[in-house]
C-alpha cells in the first residue's frame, strides 16, 4: 500500500479487509484523482461512529444537523459549540479509521478569521476532530485561509447552506441559471484558500458536475446529482429514523423507525405480560 492509497477500497468486502489506518485528507484527494467515489455520513454518538467506522465509511461528519436530529431544535441555528463538542468527542473516540469532521455552528465563525480559528481550535483540542467544516462562499474565504494556515483541514460547504435558510428564503435549490457561475467562482475561491473538499448542497446536477470538473479537490454532494466525487447523507435520513416528509435527495436504506418502534412495543408488552424478564435474564 502506498502513502496515498486510501485505507478503504471501494469493492465488495473492502471494508472488512481494510487495515486500521486513519483516513487522511490526502486519501480523499487521491480518490478524486483516481475517479473513485466515497461516502460521508453524519454521526453524533459512540454507537453510530463505531458502526459506520466498521462499515468503512471514510468520513464522519459531526454536523450541526445534530441540532434537529439529536437535540430537538427545529433548525440548525440554535446549536452551540458547547453542545457540539461532547458529540464530536464521542465520535472521535469511537471511530478508529474514519476521518472525523466537526461542523462549526452558526455564529461561531462568521465574525472574523480570529473567531473562526478559535472555534476550530476548540473542536480540534477538546473534540479530537481531524478537520472542521463551515458554510458559505466568498465571505468566509478569509476564515478558511486562517484556519488552514493554522494546520487545521477545512471542508467548505456551498449551495444551500442551512445556517442561512432565512437569508436564502427557505430550503431551495441554489445555483440555478446565472447563479451557477457565482457558485463555481465561490467553490474555486474556497479551494484557493485551502479547503480540502467542498460540500455542494441542493445544487442542480449540471452545476455540481461543472464544479467537480473545475475543482482539483473533491466535491461532496447532498442533493447535487451523481457527478460529485463523494456523497453525504444525514444518517437518520439514510437509515429511515426520521418522521415526516423527506427531501427529494434522500434515499432510505433501512426502516429503523419501524424496527425500533416494534422493539419498544414488544418490550413493553413482555413487561406487562411478565414474559420479560425470563429465567435466562434472572440472577439467583
Ligand atoms: O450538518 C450537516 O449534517 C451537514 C450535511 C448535511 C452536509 O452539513
Amino acid at each position: 500500500m502506498t502513502e496515498t492509497t486510501p485505507p478503504y477500497g471501494s469493492g465488495p468486502g473492502a471494508a472488512a479487509a481494510a487495515p486500521a489506518k486513519r483516513v487522511r485528507i490526502h486519501h480523499l484527494q487521491a480518490m478524486k484523482e483516481r475517479g473513485e467515489r466515497f461516502a460521508m455520513l453524519t454521526s453524533y454518538d459512540q454507537m453510530t461512529a463505531e458502526i459506520f467506522d466498521d462499515a468503512g465509511i471514510p468520513v464522519l461528519l459531526v454536523g450541526d444537523s445534530a441540532a434537529n436530529n439529536v437535540l430537538g431544535y427545529e433548525t440548525t441555528l440554535p446549536v452551540t459549540v458547547d453542545e457540539l463538542i461532547p458529540l464530536v468527542r464521542a465520535v472521535s473516540r469511537s471511530a478508529h479509521r474514519s476521518l472525523v469532521v466537526a461542523d462549526l455552528p452558526f455564529g461561531s465563525y462568521q465574525s472574523s478569521p480570529e473567531q473562526a480559528l478559535a472555534t476550530s481550535t476548540r473542536f480540534m483540542k477538546e473534540g479530537g476532530a481531524h478537520a472542521v467544516k463551515l458554510e458559505g462562499g466568498s465571505p468566509v474565504v478569509p476564515q478558511v485561509r486562517a484556519i488552514v494556515q493554522a494546520g487545521i483541514p477545512v471542508m467548505a460547504h456551498v449551495g444551500f447552506t442551512p445556517q442561512s435558510e432565512h437569508g436564502l428564503g427557505g430550503y431551495r435549490v441554489q445555483g440555478r441559471g446565472d447563479a451557477g457561475d457565482a457558485l463555481v467562482v465561490s467553490a474555486l475561491a474556497l479551494q484557493e484558500a485551502g479547503a480540502f473538499a467542498v460540500v455542494l448542497e441542493m445544487v442542480p446536477a449540471d452545476v455540481a458536475k461543472r464544479v467537480t470538473a473545475e475543482l482539483t479537490v473533491p466535491t461532496i454532494g447532498i442533493g447535487a446529482g451523481v457527478d460529485c466525487d463523494g456523497q453525504v447523507l444525514v444518517w437518520q435520513d439514510m437509515a429511515g429514523l426520521r418522521r415526516g416528509p423527506l427531501p427529494r435527495f434522500v434515499k432510505q436504506y433501512a426502516d429503523l423507525r419501524t424496527i425500533l418502534g416494534e422493539a419498544a412495543r414488544s418490550f413493553a408488552a413482555d413487561v406487562v405480560s411478565r414474559d420479560y424478564p425470563g429465567e435466562e435474564h434472572t440472577y439467583h
